[in-house]
């Protein structure tokens, strides 16, 4: 691993340093930023040339639309039109938070932040560095960050800054940053939701679970099509997604030299490495993509993962789990 020179890799996060990060991503450079989900990788939602950038970093087909990450929920009618009541709530209940709502697009979210859709996923984060850049960069004129998870396209989002600079270090220029925010909390991508109908539908489960955006809207929730079944752009829908080099297995207790994923309570098999033993269901979803990072650095070949059960967050880390091993 080669270290990033130190102009590109800001710990410190102060308002200085928030300001030139905002200059940069003015100036059409990227600015990967924590969020409380995953690390994002950043650029001005308005230009062209700048998102064309993420799409070459992430070696991402262009077709696959951005979430357009905004300061506050005030500025959802400059990026969308047609905002049904239900979103409304939504933001109100949820922003700043693990949660993208995809609405009708305005005239400002062009064909490259939409992948040619007539909507578009927008965000508030919940993460001080995250918010501070979007104030920041509003400050200067800035409407709205792009940001994709900060990996390589179909590899496992970085939920570190160091993460981030061993999966797309190499890619970025000098001018480009990253802003180091710690390890994040959640852990898994932000819940999607489908704003356009007439009910809500969830487009990719997250850490805003069905039960809460039923009682949120007071609606029931628009029948997800099964996963295999969503469109191809919407998140993950391809195989070989959330994917490390090992071959994720679902469901069984490892073999002697196999990595090993599973709740704390189960005991490691003799010879096993063990790679997380979260103590619950939010530690499980905190700690998964480092683990499965975990197993590469190491050259495990096999990494053995038993799913927690039940509803809430869980339904997201089985989403996760079943699309790292490669099946729907
Ligand atoms: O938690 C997150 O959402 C993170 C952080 C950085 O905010 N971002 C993230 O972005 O996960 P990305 O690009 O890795 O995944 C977003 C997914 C994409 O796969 C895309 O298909 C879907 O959101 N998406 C974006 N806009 C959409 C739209 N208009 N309609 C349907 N799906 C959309
Ligand atoms: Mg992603």
């Amino acid at each position: 691993m080669t270290p990033l020179p130190p102009s590109q890799f800001i710990s410190d996060c102060s308002a200085d340093s928030l300001g030139l990060a905002a200059l940069r991503l003015k100036a059409g450079f990227l600015v990967a930023f924590p969020t409380e989900t995953v690390y994002g990788l950043g650029a001005d939602a308005t230009s062209a040339a700048a998102v064309g950038r993420i799409y070459e970093v992430k070696g991402r087909p262009s077709d696959h639309p951005l979430i357009v990450h905004i300061a506050s929920m005030a500025d959802i009618e400059m990026w969308a039109r047609e905002i049904p009541i239900y979103a409304i709530k939504l933001a109100r209940d949820f922003w700043p938070g693990p949660l993208t709502l995809v609405l009708h697009r305005s005239d400002i979210a062009k064909d490259f932040i939409t992948g040619g859709q007539s909507s578009v996923g927008l965000r508030v984060p919940a993460h001080s560095i995250a918010l501070g850049l979007l104030n920041e960069f509003r400050k200067i004129g800035g409407l709205g960050i792009a940001a994709p998870s900060a990996n390589r396209f179909g590899q496992v989002s970085p939920t570190s800054a160091l993460a981030v600079e061993e999966e797309i270090g190499s890619y970025l220029t000098p001018n480009d940053l990253v802003l180091d925010g710690g390890t994040a909390l959640v852990g898994l991508e932000s819940t999607i939701i489908d704003c356009t109908g007439k009910n809500p539908r969830i487009l990719r489960p997250g850490a805003i679970t069905q039960r809460m955006i039923a009682e949120s809207t007071g609606l029931s929730l628009e029948e997800s099509t099964r996963d295999e079944d969503i469109d191809i752009r919407v998140s993950g829908s391809m195989e070989s997604h959330y994917s490390p080099k090992a071959k994720v297995i679902l469901g069984a207790i490892a073999e002697s030299g196999e990595g090993f994923i599973a709740l704390a309570s189960i005991k490691t098999p003799v010879g096993a490495i063990r790679l997380a033993a979260p103590a619950n269901i939010e530690e499980y979803a905190r700690f998964l993509y480092a683990a499965l990072r975990e197993a590469d650095l190491q050259g495990l070949a096999r990494i053995a993962v038993l799913a927690p059960e039940g509803e809430g967050l869980a339904v997201a880390i089985r989403d996760r789990l079943r699309r790292s091993a490669g099946g729907i």
